[in-house]
C-alpha cells in the first residue's frame, strides 16, 4: 500500500485532475466524507487528505510515504527525513514582501507580518537587514492597514488582494509550486513502486505543460 498525503485546498482542487489522468481516483466523495483515509480506485494506493502545513510532518514521520504540499512550506519547515522528487507545476504563485502603495522607507527597525517567519528573517537577514516579526495565521494583508507592520511576507498569485487592500508588491523573494515529496525511508523500502508513480505523475505533468491530452 502507498500512502500519499495531499494539502487541502487549492492543492488538492489542481492535484486531483492529474491523479484521475493516472487512474486514481478517490472512491469517497472528498466534499462530503468523514473518512481521513481515502481509498481510491488502485487498490494499492491510499489518500490523506490534510492541512497544508500537516503534509511534511506526515511524511517526515512516515504517516505518509508521498506528500503533494507547496514549496513555501517546505521553505518555512524545511522537511526532515524526506526528499523532494518532482515539481508538479501546480498552484504557482510567487512568496513577495509587499507594502501600502506609496510607502516610505522607516527609519524604525522594519515591522514584517507574516506566516512565513523562517523564509522572512533568511531574507532580510540575506540583506544584512534585522526586522521585528509578527507571526500571523492569515489574512496577513491586514497588519499593514491597521499600522501593525510596515510591510507583509505573503504569496501573490493575480495581485488581487494587495490592490484590493492597498499593497504593491516591492520585493520577489521566490516562485512557488507545489512539490511531490517522499519519505526517506519508504523510498529506499518500496523504491520500485514509489518510483513507477513518480514516473507516472512526471509523464502527467510534462503532458498538462504541453497542453497535451493524454
Ligand atoms: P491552512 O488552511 O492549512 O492554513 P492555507 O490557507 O495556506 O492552509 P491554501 O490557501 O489552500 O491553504 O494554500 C495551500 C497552498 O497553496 C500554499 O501553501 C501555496 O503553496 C498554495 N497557494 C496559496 N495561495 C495561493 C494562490 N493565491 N495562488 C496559487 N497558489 C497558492
Ligand atoms: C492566498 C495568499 C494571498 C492570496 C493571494 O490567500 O495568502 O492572500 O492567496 O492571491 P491573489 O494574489 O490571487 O489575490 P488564500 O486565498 O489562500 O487565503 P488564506 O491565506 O486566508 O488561506
Amino acid at each position: 500500500m502507498i500512502t500519499l498525503a495531499l494539502s487541502k485546498g487549492r492543492i488538492l482542487k489542481d492535484t486531483l485532475p492529474l491523479l484521475a489522468k493516472m487512474g486514481i481516483v478517490p472512491t469517497e466523495d472528498l466534499d462530503k466524507t468523514r473518512k481521513l483515509i481515502i481509498p481510491t480506485t488502485r487498490a494499492d494506493i491510499q489518500l490523506l487528505v490534510v492541512r497544508a502545513t500537516d503534509v511534511p510532518v506526515y511524511v517526515a514521520q512516515g504517516g505518509a510515504d508521498m506528500g503533494i504540499v507547496g514549496k513555501d512550506v517546505l521553505m518555512e519547515q524545511g522537511g526532515d527525513n524526506q526528499f523532494e522528487l518532482l515539481d508538479l507545476q501546480i498552484a504557482r504563485c510567487k512568496l513577495m514582501v509587499a507594502a501600502p502603495v506609496g510607502h516610505q522607507r522607516q527609519s524604525h527597525r522594519l515591522r514584517v507580518a507574516t506566516k512565513y517567519v523562517n523564509v522572512a528573517q533568511d531574507y532580510f537577514a540575506s540583506k544584512g537587514e534585522q526586522v521585528d516579526l509578527i507571526k500571523l495565521y492569515g489574512s496577513m494583508e491586514l497588519a499593514p492597514l491597521v499600522g501593525m507592520a510596515d510591510c507583509i511576507v505573503d504569496l501573490v498569485d493575480t495581485g488581487n488582494t494587495l490592490r484590493a487592500n492597498g499593497l504593491e508588491p516591492t520585493e520577489h523573494i521566490a516562485d512557488i509550486s507545489s512539490r511531490l515529496v517522499v519519505n526517506s525511508l519508504a523510498y529506499k523500502r518500496q523504491h520500485a513502486s514509489l518510483q513507477a508513480l513518480v514516473n507516472d505523475l512526471a509523464t502527467q505533468v510534462a503532458a498538462a505543460n504541453e497542453g497535451a491530452v493524454s
